[in-house]
């Protein structure tokens, strides 16, 4: 058996036991769904379909919620998640420039992850930092005006050392 083979039996073995633990509380299905993104990093199909299984849930249902909240992913996601906030006040003030600008550097569209697994692109609604706009988060840290390409490669440099 291959590695990745046996890998995957591991990350299954965890979601089954996962939902047994879960199963059984009041409407379990966000957070079933939540502990499953951890465990395998996304929510691929056959990972759904095995949650509706188990919750004897149609799969329209378990689909309906992964595509309604934006935190959960249907591709594996990069190690650091840049999230560029497209409120109004960012909206106004250049976030279509700022993605533009990101997906120029980083070679992906929004809504993907880069090559080497580093960074995905993703948009959030206002996060407060207002004042700070254009604003982009990546994990719990804040990142404002941004308005030149040589902020931003400052930014995205910090954390490709980090890796
Ligand atoms: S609109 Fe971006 S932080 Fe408020």
């Amino acid at each position: 058996m291959a590695s990745s083979e046996i890998s995957d039996n591991i990350l299954y073995q965890k979601l089954q036991e996962m939902i047994a633990a879960k199963k059984d509380l009041r409407d379990p299905l966000i957070e079933i769904l939540r502990d499953a993104q951890e465990i395998f990093g996304y929510l691929p199909a056959a990972v759904q379909e095995l949650i509706a299984q188990e919750l004897n849930l149609p799969i329209s249902k378990v689909y309906g919620v992964v595509t309604f909240y934006n935190y959960f992913s249907q591709i594996p996601l990069g190690k650091y998640v840049i999230n560029v906030c497209t409120g109004t006040a960012c909206f106004v003030k250049g976030a279509p420039k700022l993605i533009q600008m990101l997906e120029d550097e980083l070679g992906i569209k929004a809504g993907e992850t880069s090559e080497d697994g580093l960074f995905t692109i993703s948009t959030v609604r206002c996060v407060g930092a207002c004042s700070l706009a254009p604003v982009l988060l990546i994990g719990e840290e804040t990142f404002g005006r941004i308005d030149s390409r040589a902020k931003l490669v400052e930014i995205l440099d910090k954390f490709r050392t980090l890796a």
